[in-house]
């Protein structure tokens, strides 16, 4: 698994998707770029987003706040006090690590073993093996299991404690090394806060410190009494939101999973106290099931309760996806209570409250939001869209499976040869498509190639022109997944275009 991560990451750039920051200076650690294939690819699920959840729910409304924010919204949000990566150095190889990192992968290596004794005892029993049989029976996979659980329930309860003592003793007795030097000679274990600082203003005396957000729910909890009043809006609603946010997060690794720079698709839903619980559910619920939609199979997909909660939450759950390197999240449902907005009622000294109607009473609201990185989506679709096929004549293809609705190029225009007039008839349906849909033309080398490069990547339609056109108006299509080619009529192909690609 890990090799086809690696190959979809240098597909990824050889293709236009992604590429470092600044990669003629060596890259930026953790930033990326995205090309002119991945722009449209993440464009579309930013749209697919936005039309769930704003266009097509009558309570939601979406807004686009500023990156830059008053300084004291964090200390009211408690990113400054909270929003800290337990860090440990290592005194000979000086390099800087997250201590809770460390012991997870130690624990990932006694998971490998355990991953190692299924696989012999696989190997020996045959169609006999019943794996979790296995699991639970085997007295030296259980005692691997044990140990496994008890270093993880440890760590998580000094983390939640905050007993960063304990968390070094955690180390040394487990004689974790540096991965770098091979060292177990460890500093102690200190609190490193994630938000990238910056200054507003020019002269030294006057320059305010700020952050760069490191969440983008912040931006719609300061506007939520600008929002309620002015749309006029009733709870329980909803307040969606694209946009940038940064961490300095340490550990970088696994390409766009984990950046410094990266985009949030946000909805913070407003409701009444006490009705929490139910509308916690109903948003996992709801979530799980734009996932679904896009048909990434449902095998890939699975929720994790929290039992360690952030700060602000009393109840939260991920919704993790199968990546080539595991099951790991890729969005998060809160219950944030009214932490929030009750904090920046006392920080700001204005009313953020609520006239219910109903109850005919003021509140502060009660908030569930739903916070999925674009970016982690992005890499959700491109890992799970990227195949290796044999094809029946012994050759092999790379193709991106990718849901048609996201797909960066709809479909492509292609002349079957460089004269007879094709290429002028061909440019024609260009003109007459590429209002509706991102459309590319390419006329450059045998078809069979042209296809071969629209399957990498993941034009869901090749529409190839030819001297039958010349005669009857019509046009082999050809379908990126089943191969499959058909004949039809130039006057079709925006309806037949339409009926694959629109939402
Ligand atoms: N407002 C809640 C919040 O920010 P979070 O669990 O810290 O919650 C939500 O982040 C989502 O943002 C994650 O599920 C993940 O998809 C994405 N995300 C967080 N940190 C990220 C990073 N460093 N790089 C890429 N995506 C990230």
């Amino acid at each position: 698994q890990e090799e086809v991560f690696k190959k979809v990451i240098s597909h990824a750039k050889e293709y236009g998707f992604v590429v470092q920051s600044s990669e003629i200076y060596d890259g930026l650690s953790a930033v990326y770029d995205y090309a002119q294939n991945g722009a449209e690819l993440k464009k579309n699920i930013r749209e697919y987003w936005w039309k769930a959840m704003v266009q097509l729910n009558q309570n939601i409304v979406g807004i686009d706040a500023a990156i830059f924010m008053h300084p004291t919204t964090w200390k009211a949000s408690g990113h400054v006090d909270a929003f800290n990566d337990p860090l440990i150095d290592n005194k000979d190889s000086k390099k800087r690590y997250r201590a809770d990192v460390l012991v997870e992968d130690h624990v990932a290596k006694i998971e490998a073993k355990i991953e190692k004794e299924v696989k012999k005892a696989s190997k020996r029993f045959g169609d006999a093996f019943d794996r979790e049989q296995f699991l639970n029976t085997n007295h030296r996979v259980l005692d691997y299991q044990a140990k496994a659980d008890a270093i993880l329930k440890r760590l998580g309860k000094s983390l939640e404690k905050e007993d960063l003592a304990d968390v070094k003793a955690l180390i040394e007795e487990l004689g974790i090394v540096c991965p770098l030097s091979g060292s177990r000679n460890w500093t102690d274990v200190k609190q490193f806060n994630l938000m990238f600082g910056t200054k507003l203003g020019a002269t030294a005396d006057s320059a305010m410190d700020l952050y760069l957000r490191p969440e983008t729910a912040q931006g719609i909890f300061v506007n939520f009494l600008n929002v309620q009043k002015s749309g006029r809006m009733k709870i329980p609603f909803g307040i969606a939101q694209v946009g940038k946010a940064f961490r300095n997060e340490i550990v970088a690794r696994q390409f766009i999973f984990r950046m410094r720079e990266f985009e949030q698709m946000e909805m913070q839903f407003f409701i009444a106290p006490g009705t929490q619980k139910e509308w916690y559910e109903k948003w996992k619920e709801n979530r799980m099931k734009w996932h679904l939609s896009l048909g990434m199979g449902e095998e890939n997909y699975r929720f994790h309760d929290h039992e360690k909660l952030a700060h602000y939450a009393d109840a939260a759950a991920d919704i993790e996806f199968r990546f080539p390197f595991g099951f790991k999240e890729l969005e998060g449902i809160h219950s944030r209570t009214d932490f929030d907005l009750a904090n920046h009622e006392k920080y700001s000294g204005k009313k953020l409250q609520y006239f219910d109607p109903e109850q005919n009473k003021s509140y502060v609201p009660y908030v569930v939001e739903t916070s999925i990185g674009l970016d982690r989506m992005f890499l959700a679709v491109l890992s799970h869209a990227y195949q290796e096929e044999t094809l029946e004549n012994n050759t092999s293809r790379v193709v991106l499976k990718i849901p048609a609705v996201l797909a960066p190029v709809k479909a492509a225009i292609l002349p079957l040869v460089k004269k007879d007039g094709l290429p002028e008839i061909a440019q024609k349906i260009v003109d007459e498509l590429r209002w509706e849909f991102n459309i590319a033309y390419d006329e450059k080398d045998a078809v069979g190639r042209r296809y071969r490069r629209q399957d990498a990547v993941g034009t869901p339609l090749c529409i190839t022109v030819d001297h039958d056109t010349l005669k009857d108006d019509t046009v082999t299509i050809r379908f990126r997944d089943s191969m499959e080619q058909k004949r039809v009529a130039i006057s079709d192909l925006s309806a037949i275009i339409s009926a694959e690609v629109d939402m």
